[in-house]
């Protein structure tokens, strides 16, 4: 049966960049305008690694959400090797600290300052398993000779799948999960490991970026994989299993830094996210379990309240249109293009159903 209007309660982003200064500024009003929070990601220049600076740096972003617009940064910090456990904890304790942030030194976009030697953070793991705080890991090896389409399935078997069993009670959430591997593993182990999904990695494979010619916008980190691994991720996100949930990873860079010789990975899809994840699941048949990968699911893991406010939706006759780009100084960040026409648009409403 096919459905042209649907509410929901309104959505949460559980793996976001917004940068900082001119770029936050120029970003942070597409995230606030479709979701009600955000986990908000620490890989700054330098990197949010202590409780101090994640506090200052939330102040920063709620000094630019636009007039209007009810949005809650919720903050990480980037785990190093001199993560010091009672920051972590205080931070925690207080409120503000949502998450730690694992990233292999050199997996991605400002990960310098990761994590080289893991043994050295197993304390602070077992402190984070204490209390609860969810680690979330960039799932990749960093070796030069693991091929990247392998990375992934490298890191739970050498990296991630020791770390919990040395930690077994530490919650987890493997961010931007790209691989059937990936998904298999989750679903293989108990309930305090999740994964978050990208809108792009349900919508692109290894071609986008790579046929007829090289499409920098398409290039991200993890990058996407073959179809069968898209085809997991789409079974995954659409199930409705509290497992998997939302988050973006909208990831904005200039295009001028984007299409170099050495282009930044990244996509930004926070304008026209929620769009296409309604594509996506009424083309899988699924509408009814896009508020639970959306709006429910990363909730429960978090343990913190659903959001009361709803979102209606509605399928119009003609595509949405959105900007190609948006300015940001003297550049542009280019927008996803899912590659097809966009019909699903959404507005708040009062109402709890249609
Ligand atoms: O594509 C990506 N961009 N993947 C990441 O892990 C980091 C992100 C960024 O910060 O640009
Ligand atoms: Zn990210």
């Amino acid at each position: 049966m096919s459905v042209s209007q649907f509410v929901m309660r309104r959505p949460d982003d559980w793996h976001l960049h917004l940068r900082d200064g001119h770029m936050l500024g120029a970003v942070i009003g597409h995230s606030s305008a479709n979701f009600a929070r955000a986990i908000i990601m620490p890989n700054l220049v330098p990197p949010v690694v202590t409780t101090e600076q994640a506090a200052q740096y939330k102040q920063r972003i709620i000094s630019r959400i636009p007039a209007g617009h009810e949005f809650e940064p919720l903050m990480t910090l980037y785990l190093t090797e001199e993560t010091r456990i009672e920051d972590v904890k205080a931070g925690a304790q207080s409120g503000l600290i949502k998450a730690l942030k694992l990233y292999p030194a050199g997996a991605t976009t400002n990960s310098d300052s990761g994590v080289t030697d893991f043994d050295n953070v197993i304390p602070l793991l077992e402190s984070m398993a204490e209390i609860g705080l969810p680690l979330l890991v960039h799932g990749e090896v960093t070796d030069s000779d693991i091929d990247i389409f392998d990375r992934e399935a490298v890191f739970i078997e050498r990296v991630l799948h020791p770390i919990r069993n040395r930690v077994p009670d530490l919650r987890v959430v493997m961010e931007h999960v790209t691989t059937s591997d990936g998904v298999d593993y989750v679903l293989s182990q108990g309930d305090n490991i999740a994964a978050t999904i990208t809108t792009h990695h349900l919508i692109i494979n290894r071609n986008a970026y790579l046929v007829g010619g090289v499409k920098p916008h398409y290039y991200c980190l993890p990058v996407a994989k073959r179809e069968e691994h898209r085809l997991a991720l789409v079974a995954a996100a659409t199930s409705g299993n509290s497992k998997f949930f939302l988050g973006t990873d909208s990831a904005p860079h200039l295009d001028g830094a984007k299409i170099s010789a050495c282009g930044c990975a990244g996509i930004y899809t926070s304008i026209n996210t929620l769009n296409c994840l309604a594509h996506v699941f009424e083309d899988n048949d699924a509408l009814d379990n896009l508020e639970c990968f959306a709006s429910l699911n990363g909730p429960a893991f978090y343990r913190l309240p659903v959001n009361e406010e709803r979102l209606k939706f509605s399928r119009s006759d003609e595509p949405v249109s959105f900007p190609e780009q948006i300015s940001v100084q003297n550049d542009h960040v280019t927008v996803f293009d899912p590659g097809f026409p966009l019909f699903w648009q959404h507005e708040p409403t009062n109402a709890l159903e249609v």
